[in-house]
């Protein structure tokens, strides 16, 4: 299964950092975007996919600029990013990635939403079962916390970043 776009905002930029989780698993690399990190953050991630030959399969940057510069949105892009913004190809092509990438961080994207997350804030509450689905999550009989990364307070992303 593909990564989702949802949440990917919390992938910290990839990096090299020293980390062994409590069972002993070493695992040194962290964040990034896509599978295996290959893009450092959204905004490089957002300029993979139009070109990609098994994905939009665009020629090149210019043919994806030509595209958006004809949109009905055209008009929201200049005013956003300036009349001149379809000019320069490079230029554009990052805008419309970072366009995309502010949309992926934006809580539209990133709900927090679900009954756990309810929980989490006090507003709902597990059933029997699911708490104790929860406690055997984070035991040391399952381990599942030890990558799946549950931090005492705050919203709950169920991962280190790490690989
Ligand atoms: C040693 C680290 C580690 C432990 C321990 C671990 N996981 Fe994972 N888990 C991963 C990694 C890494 C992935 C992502 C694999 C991938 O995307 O190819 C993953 C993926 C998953 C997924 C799929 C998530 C998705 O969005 O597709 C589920 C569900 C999951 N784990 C549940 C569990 C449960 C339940 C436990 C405990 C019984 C557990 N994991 C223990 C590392 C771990």
């Amino acid at each position: 299964m593909p990564p989702p776009a949802a949440y990917a905002f919390f992938s910290p930029q990839f990096n090299k950092s020293a980390h062994t989780t409590p069972d002993g698993t070493v695992s040194n690399y962290q964040g990034g975007q896509f599978l295996d990190g290959r893009r450092p953050n959204l905004m490089e991630q957002a300029k993979d996919p139009f070109l990609n030959p098994v994905e939009m399969n665009n020629a090149d940057a210019a043919d994806v600029v030509t595209k958006v510069s004809n949109s009905n949105y055209a008009d929201d892009f200049k005013t956003m990013f300036g009349a001149n913004v379809f000019s320069d190809v490079p230029t554009a092509y990052n805008k419309i990635a970072m366009a995309i990438a502010a949309f992926e961080a934006s809580t539209e994207v990133n709900r927090f939403s679900s009954k756990f997350d309810a929980v989490r804030a006090g507003a709902e509450s597990f059933t029997p079962s699911e708490q104790r689905g929860f406690d055997l999550f984070k035991s040391n009989k399952a381990k599942c916390a030890n990558c799946h990364t549950v931090p005492d307070t705050g919203p709950v992303l169920f991962t280190s970043h790490r690989f």
